[in-house]
């Protein structure tokens, strides 16, 4: 390891606070040291106590959809929503790498709009990236945010924004073509400057064969022990997601179970008038 790597890695690894701001350049520095840890934040409250937490990476993501707005998938998410909650996280001044996601649709339209669209979020939301759904499909695009000074997080295997075309939530790279897909995905977003890139669902040994092909580091969710790094949703680690978890998830808090025994505590005493005394 050369000096200059020995040095950011030392302090990452052993006193995040001491790190100061993690970058894009730091988080990169950290595959082959040790796994990234990543965690979503829709919020400041939820923001600051991941950042106590020692996390590297805040993703705004757009499963605020459906974890915090009442929606039954990511897709009715805009970008005006993203800003709005990309604004309240940054607000906390987190340490930790904040990357908003693009929502549905944008990274298709014309590039133009895509970059208006990436300079909204890191301009009024404070954040300092963007993550973008898609494959070599969209390298081009990545390529010119990339040279206009736009640090992107890639995503491939399962794109939660392509559910109606995908027809529900599954795993990705089972077959030989997927495997293929997937790698030529993986390589084509490095190659268009991606820092580091997401890996939903996709088959534990071929998420590590590709980790192992990147030089920039792949973050699993789904995706077996293999990655550089690890990301979950808040909601469903802390046990906030009346919902149905996914079977991948490990749930660490029942934080929902805390809030619905709380306040039904409280009601009780409002409704016997031992609250307020
Ligand atoms: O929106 C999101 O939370 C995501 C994660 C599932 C990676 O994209």
């Amino acid at each position: 390891m050369d000096r200059f790597k020995l040095y950011y890695v030392s302090i990452i690894s052993s006193n995040i606070s001491s790190a100061g701001d993690i970058t894009t350049q730091t988080l990169s520095l950290l595959k082959g040291e040790r796994p990234i840890v990543a965690v979503t934040a829709y919020d400041a409250p939820t923001a600051r106590y991941a950042d106590e937490a020692g996390v590297d990476l805040i993703l705004v993501g757009d499963s605020v959809g459906t974890t915090v707005l009442g929606f039954d998938s990511t897709v009715p998410v805009t970008l005006e929503m993203m800003i709005h909650h990309t604004a309240a996280v940054t607000r906390q001044r987190p340490g930790a790498l904040v990357v908003a996601d693009i929502p549905y649709t944008l990274a298709h339209e014309r590039f133009v709009d895509l970059l208006r669209a990436c300079r909204r979020l890191i301009q009024e939301g404070g954040a300092d990236a963007v993550k973008i759904e898609g494959g070599a499909e969209i390298a081009s695009k990545v390529e010119r945010l990339t040279r206009a000074g736009i640090p992107v997080l890639g995503h491939i295997g399962l794109l939660p924004q392509q559910v109606k075309v995908i027809g529900g939530y599954r795993k990705f790279g089972r077959s030989d073509t997927e495997k293929e897909i997937l790698t030529n995905d993986g390589m084509a977003l490095e190659s268009a400057g991606c820092f580091a890139i997401i890996a939903e669902m996709v088959e534990g040994t071929v998420a590590g064969a590709i980790a192992s092909q990147l030089t920039i580091p792949l973050i699993g969710i789904g995706s077996g022990p293999h990655c550089d790094g690890q990301i979950l949703v808040v909601h469903d680690l802390l046990g906030m997601n009346p919902g149905r978890v996914p079977s991948f998830v490990k749930v660490y808090a029942q934080i929902g179970d805390a809030m619905r025994e709380g306040i039904a505590q409280y009601a009780e005493e409002v409704r016997s008038n031992r609250f307020p005394l």
